[in-house]
């Protein structure tokens, strides 16, 4: 049959139609959904287990986290295997955990919140406080306080090693910050109201400024501009939104830093992730 086709039609025209996408519709459609058919499973799960709406929380995947400490060395110039150190650090902090499943289990907001501890990118941020020693921090956008207390964590150990350093987490919700409590409080507190408008207020130099608050481009835009002339020497900016937005990379070539980006990618979780943009 193909001998006949092939002195009927030429080989040519065989081929031709043999690759042509319409001919083979149905197996380059099964092709290409193969790759993402298991979110279908991650998402049934997620519907059925999780009361989470918004800010996701996940595990990381083992090389992610490679990635990630990889990242962190070459922006504060140090050995990845001491990036490493202080992610573990973090991850087994039990009085941490405890303190998180706590604050949670008693809260109103274990409504939208599930009874875990998983930090995802947040465990950048933490070793860069361990590695940095930073005295002034700030967060824009808190929520539930995840990013704040771990932030906090990291501060307690610096004041320990006689380093002390302080968080300032800003919020537009007035009840944002839950699990900034104990311990922790001691280091950090939340500047309720438009994160601009406390960034404009706020008079100390700056020497870790992480943006996650209004995920607009032009609002990020605006939050770094405000704060940049507030940095202390070698103060870094972190954003919470170099997955959606070009903000700080364009920021950074504008005015002469250096810009990369870490990718996280979720473990077992249908969001794709977001990132860290790291301006230094
Ligand atoms: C993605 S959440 C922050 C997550 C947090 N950084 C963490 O580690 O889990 C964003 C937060 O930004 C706050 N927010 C939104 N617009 C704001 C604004 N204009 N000023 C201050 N906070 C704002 C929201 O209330 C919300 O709590």
């Amino acid at each position: 049959m193909r001998k006949l086709l092939i002195k009927v039609f030429g080989l040519d025209t065989l081929y031709k139609v043999r690759k042509s996408p319409v001919v083979n519709f149905l197996p380059r459609l099964k092709m290409a959904s193969g790759v993402y058919n298991y979110r279908y499973g991650q998402i049934l799960r997620w519907s059925l287990q999780s009361r989470e709406d918004t800010n996701f929380t996940y595990e990381l995947s083992e090389d992610n986290l490679l990635y990630m400490a990889h990242t962190v060395a070459v922006v504060a110039d140090v050995s990845p295997k001491l990036v490493q150190q202080y992610i573990r650090e973090a991850q087994t902090d039990e009085a941490l955990r405890q303190h998180i499943l706590e604050k949670t289990r008693t809260s109103s907001y274990r409504r939208v919140a599930d009874l875990r501890v998983e930090f995802g990118r947040r465990l950048g941020w933490y070793a860069l406080v361990r590695l940095r020693k930073p005295e002034v921090v700030i967060e824009t956008g808190v929520d539930k306080g995840l990013g704040a207390v771990l932030l906090c964590a990291a501060l307690l150990r610096n004041r320990e090693e006689g380093k002390p350093g302080r968080y300032y987490g800003t919020d537009i919700a007035t009840k944002a910050g839950y699990l900034l409590d104990g311990p922790y409080r001691e280091v950090g507190e939340v500047l309720y109201g438009d994160s601009i408008t406390s960034l404009r207020a706020f008079s100390q130099p700056i020497d870790l400024f992480i943006n996650d608050s209004d995920h607009s481009a032009t609002y990020e835009e605006d939050e770094y501009r405000v704060v940049l002339p507030k940095l202390g020497p070698g103060g870094l900016l972190l954003s919470d939104n170099a997955h959606e937005t070009s903000a700080l990379a364009r920021l950074s070539l504008e005015v002469g830093r250096k810009f990369v980006f870490f990718k996280e990618i979720p473990k077992d979780h249908w969001y794709p992730g977001a990132g860290i943009g790291f301006s230094y």
